[in-house]
């Protein structure tokens, strides 16, 4: 079944008297979501740095972007997928590493309840080191759908060892390494409303399930020895000296997160690592950059096909999906938006955005001429703006 038949899905069920549960459009189900989620992560997940201007350029900068029509090249069959990492995906789509997704969903299981969503439809969540349940937990629930780890490098290297090592044990096949939030970016919104989920002992799993980690705390602490003793080795500042060393941690393939230069991606290539990931966090770390999509053409350029890319930041709809990837990205992330459908709708909510993603970059290439990845290549677009 092509993914663009979710449409005829949707149109069956009205005619059958279902009207589709879940929104379509991002402003939408962001104001929907915005309804739903308590206050306190209202700001963390809608926010971002400074006035958050980085924030809407990543949005803004695919408006400068424009998919060429193509015609008389249409296909009834179309082919998005991708390889990576000995693996084929159905699509080129991934969930990127939320941090607060556990507590996005009411029961307090987000992270769970993504990875179901994700056995659903083949898209591979990347889970964040900042779970509400375990790794373990949340990668048994993924089904036959790879997931990735994420992991913010902590100061204590055995914890960091341990974090890799029960993440390579536990069935991920890929370890990415977040470099940009070794410390937390200015955020104005959070700042006023004094809110940092982790502070209040949340999203820790991964820590207080961890044997280091209960070392480090000794037994049976209190939620303030747990936030403290987190606060205290939360974040590294990782340079290229650690490299080796996080290297040396595992065997599986390990991706850098938040490159934007060129000269950083050749660079991490030529010290073994294995893909490249173009981010800049959604706005949410450095204010006053350009957007990620801005970025990405030097940094698919520099890594000239050696490793995978994978790109996030700034991704609302199928047709975005469709210019990341003309631009050159082999992967896909999505952030604030699945964040969103899983607080609104859970695992159906969040089922449905994905498959919804799939269909709007499926009938955009179907309708545009473009039937396989291969196809999408730059001559697929055209900057609108010079
Ligand atoms: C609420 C929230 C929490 C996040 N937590 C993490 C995290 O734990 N690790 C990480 O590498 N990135 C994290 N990110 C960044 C995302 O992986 C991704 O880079 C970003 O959401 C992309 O921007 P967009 O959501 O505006 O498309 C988080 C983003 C949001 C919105």
């Amino acid at each position: 079944m092509a993914f663009g038949d979710y449409q005829i899905e949707l149109y069956l069920g009205a005619l059958g008297g279902v009207l589709p549960a879940h929104p379509f459009g991002y402003a939408e189900l962001e104001s929907a979501a915005m309804a739903v989620l308590p206050p306190e992560l209202r700001t963390y997940v809608a926010g971002g740095s400074g006035d958050e201007a980085t924030q809407r350029a990543n949005v803004e900068a695919f408006g400068r972007y424009a998919v060429v029509p193509r015609m008389l090249r249409a296909s009834a069959e179309r082919d998005l997928s991708v390889e990576v990492f000995g693996r084929t995906l159905s699509s080129p789509l991934m969930m990127a590493p939320v941090g607060v997704l556990g507590i996005c969903s009411p029961d307090q299981h987000g992270d769970v309840h993504a990875a179901e969503a994700s056995a659903a439809t083949g898209v591979p969540l990347i889970g964040s080191t900042l779970m509400s349940d375990p790794l373990e937990d949340v990668v048994a629930a993924t089904g036959d759908t790879p997931a990735w780890f994420q992991l913010y490098t902590p100061k204590n290297r055995d914890l960091a060892a341990s974090l890799v090592r029960r993440a390579e044990q536990a069935g991920y096949e890929a370890i990415v390494i977040t470099l940009d939030t070794w410390v937390p970016g200015w955020r104005p919104r959070d700042l006023a409303s004094g809110n940092f989920p982790q502070l209040r002992a949340k999203c820790l799993a991964n820590y207080t399930s961890d044997p280091v980690f209960q070392e480090m705390t000794g037994p049976d602490p209190d939620p303030g020895t747990v936030v403290m003793t987190w606060v205290g080795t939360f974040g590294h500042p990782v340079t290229w000296e650690d490299l080796p060393w996080l290297r040396s941690l595992t065997d599986l393939p390990i991706l850098v997160k938040g490159i934007c230069h060129p000269d950083d991606a050749r660079r991490a290539l030529d010290e073994g690592v294995d893909g490249i990931y173009c981010s800049n966090h959604g706005g949410r770390q450095a204010n006053g950059g350009g957007s990620a999509l801005d970025w990405l053409p030097d940094v698919v350029a520099a890594v000239d096909h050696r490793a995978p890319v994978v790109f996030d930041s700034g991704v609302r709809s199928g047709a975005d999906v469709v210019k990341a990837l003309a631009v050159g990205a082999d992967l896909v992330a999505l952030g604030r938006p699945y964040a969103f459908a899983l607080a609104l709708g859970g695992v159906p909510g969040l089922t449905h955005l994905l498959r919804s993603f799939q269909a709007e970059t499926d009938l955009i290439m179907a309708v545009d001429g473009y039937p396989t990845r291969a196809d999408l290549g730059p001559d697929a677009i055209r900057r609108t703006d010079r």
